[in-house]
């Protein structure tokens, strides 16, 4: 975090020095020059053809809580927004840089690494030792597999993984400063559940951080020759309440806020390139209130508002000049009269979570979602390429 900040320094120029404050502080992934190495080449070959190209941001982004990482914290995000994107981006002709926290879902595959199912539910034994997809998988598994592949063959798809929140922003940075080569063919759509918080490295325990004292007595009594101290933490229990046996800690952990790279995104690492940003709320009252703030904030050019409880079924469109829209898959209310349905925009409210049926929506809404701003990235091009200017 940046204290004492001298105050010569204008604030137009904030937003550069908590960035290089935050990347001298924090080292990049190990494989990030590979990773920048891939989408070098993914974004010249995507450029020199003309084509739109979307980088998407997907999954949750991990606060280690010690260097050499035991724990950490993490939030809620699969990443099936992001990867069910994906698929539709593709559809519309898009090439997509996939970058996405490690172990989340992935684009395709997504159909079969879910929770529920196993992959190997999908699958039998074959002739001849062979394994082949059950009978009544076959056909959606053929169509899932050609639409991967030819993605692959047709090199309109890189998957570059990251884990921690350091490693996310290391990432971002890299990749959409080699974006500029698109202009505004360049898509940014910025899908993962970012952290806010994080602990600085000046901050963080080398080692895992001890529940109890006892590592402290091991030191103490000369380099780790105390068996006693050893003895005192395996016969440790909440309820001894001798004064020889260690204590269980307390841990408080005390977090920084992560700089809000939003703004740096747009007035330099990627100035030309047309940013959708997500913004997820709980509470419906104020999910519109804040995405339009995030929009005059920032001043990029599309903010997608979700609720939690309702992410799979209606999103909100907060862009400059246009009124809010609501997009939502049709369905019918739960309890409501039979063949009582809500669709489209008519609604400009949130709805009601509990109006929903059970389970999860028919039609996926990032079928509807990626139309749309296909769309608008269109009319984006143009007035760019019109005037000059975004
Ligand atoms: O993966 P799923 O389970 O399908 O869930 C999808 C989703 C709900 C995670 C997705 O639709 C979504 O809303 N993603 C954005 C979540 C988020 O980070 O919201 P936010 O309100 O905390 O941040 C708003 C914007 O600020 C984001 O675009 C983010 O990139 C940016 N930000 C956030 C934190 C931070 N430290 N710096 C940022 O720049």
């Amino acid at each position: 975090m940046l204290d004492n900040i001298p105050s010569e320094i204008p604030p137009e120029n904030l937003a550069a020095l908590a960035e290089d404050h935050y990347f001298a502080a924090n080292p990049p992934p190990r494989d990030l020059d590979k990773h920048v190495a891939l989408a070098r080449d993914f974004i010249d070959y995507h450029s020199s053809a003309g084509r739109r190209l979307v980088l998407i941001t997907s999954g949750g982004t991990t606060v280690p809580l010690e260097k050499q990482t035991v724990r950490f914290i993490d939030n809620f995000s699969a990443g099936t927004r992001g990867a069910t994107s994906a698929e539709y981006f593709l559809e519309a002709g898009y090439a997509v840089l996939f970058l996405h926290r490690q172990f989340s879902l992935l684009p395709f595959s997504r159909h079969y690494s879910h929770a529920t199912d196993c992959f190997l539910d999908f699958l039998r034994e074959g002739p001849n030792g062979s394994v082949v997809a059950r009978d009544e998988d076959t056909a959606k598994m053929l169509h899932v597999l050609r639409k991967y592949r030819d993605a692959r063959d047709r090199n309109m798809l890189l998957l570059l993984p990251f884990v921690s929140i350091s490693d996310y922003l290391h990432e971002l940075r890299s990749v959409a400063q080699l974006m500029r080569p698109l202009g505004p063919r360049g898509l940014l759509y910025l899908a993962a559940a970012v952290s806010d918080f994080f602990v600085p490295p000046e901050r963080m325990s080398e080692h895992k951080i001890q529940s109890t004292s006892a590592a402290d007595v091991f030191k103490r009594n000369n380099n780790g020759g105390s068996q006693a101290a050893t003895e005192e933490e395996e016969t440790f229990d909440n309820f001894d309440s001798s004064p020889s046996v260690p204590r269980s800690k307390r841990l408080v952990i005390d977090l920084d806020p992560v700089p809000k790279f939003l703004k740096n995104l747009v007035e330099g690492w990627s100035p030309q390139g047309m940013i959708v940003s997500f913004k997820l709320e709980t509470d419906p009252a104020i999910l519109v209130h804040k995405a339009r703030y995030s929009l005059d904030r920032y001043q990029h050019h599309l903010v997608i508002g979700n609720l939690l409880s309702t992410r799979k079924w209606e999103v909100v469109f907060v862009s400059p000049g246009n009124p809010d829209h609501w997009i939502r898959v049709p369905f019918r209310k739960h309890g409501g009269e039979s063949g009582t349905s809500v669709a489209g925009t008519e609604q400009d409210e949130p709805i009601d979570p509990k109006s929903l049926p059970e389970g999860e929506p028919e039609v996926e809404i990032e079928s509807l979602i990626i139309p749309a701003v296909q769309e608008l990235h269109s009319k984006y091009i143009r007035t760019v390429e019109d005037k000059g200017q975004p």
